[in-house]
């Protein structure tokens, strides 16, 4: 799929002040993970999403308009330590009332640190979404800073751990936001999904 236009629409806090309309897909993952990012790196343009190198940058429900078609919500990450407790759950209560009832939801993309085992917050995240049946795709981020070896070692142990509890496991792809390795196959998934959405 070629990008042709990327626009930041709005910032909000609630579903209600959401765009309505196009089919959306959201990029969720623990704060610093590399969100925003992969976002940047979908869509080739540097900034369009806010990153940086201090973890809980993104604090609010975020919406850019690709191709006047559809449309990528970036999210605040969770697990995020440094900010108060009440500040915290008033996160997640939005992400999850986000997720939970977004109409035009087609997938969350629950990106994952390439670099560390699987952490219990990201598994806690991903079985509360299959739970909920919430579409999901697994993006492993940051695969420029470790070697195939030790990716494929990571993979495996998470597929092992899911396995326990899941007969079908959700697709998993590797990406790199300084390399663009995952940028073609986040792009067909979502080309291939907007065709599922009933105008
Ligand atoms: P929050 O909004 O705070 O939750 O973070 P985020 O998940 O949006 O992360 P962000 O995209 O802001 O990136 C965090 C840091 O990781 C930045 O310093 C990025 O430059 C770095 N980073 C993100 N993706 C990659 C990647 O694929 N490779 C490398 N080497 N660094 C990356
Ligand atoms: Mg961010």
């Amino acid at each position: 799929m070629e990008i042709k236009k990327a626009t930041f629409v709005k910032s909000c806090t609630k579903l209600d002040d959401a765009p309505k309309g196009k089919p959306e897909y959201a990029f969720i993952g623990r704060s610093n993970v590399g969100k925003s990012s992969l976002i940047n790196m979908l869509v080739e343009r540097n900034s369009l999403a806010k990153t940086s190198s201090k973890p809980g940058k993104t604090q609010l429900i975020n919406y850019f308009d690709i191709n006047e078609q559809w449309h990528i919500v970036d999210l605040p990450g969770y697990g995020y330590a440094k900010t108060s407790k009440k500040n915290r759950e008033l996160f997640s209560e939005m992400i999850k009332d986000y997720l939970f009832n977004s109409e035009n939801l087609m997938t969350v993309f629950i990106l994952i640190d390439s670099r560390i085992p699987p952490q219990e917050s990201d598994l806690d995240f991903i079985y509360n979404m299959g739970a909920n049946e919430v579409p999901l795709v697994l993006v492993y981020t940051k695969i420029d800073k470790i070697s195939k070896n030790k990716v494929n070692g990571t993979v495996a142990a998470l597929k092992r751990k899911l396995s326990e509890n899941w007969e079908e496991l959700p697709q998993i792809i590797l990406s790199s936001s300084v390399s663009g390795v995952g940028r073609k196959q986040i792009l067909d998934y979502i080309q291939e999904t907007n065709k599922l959405y009933i105008y």
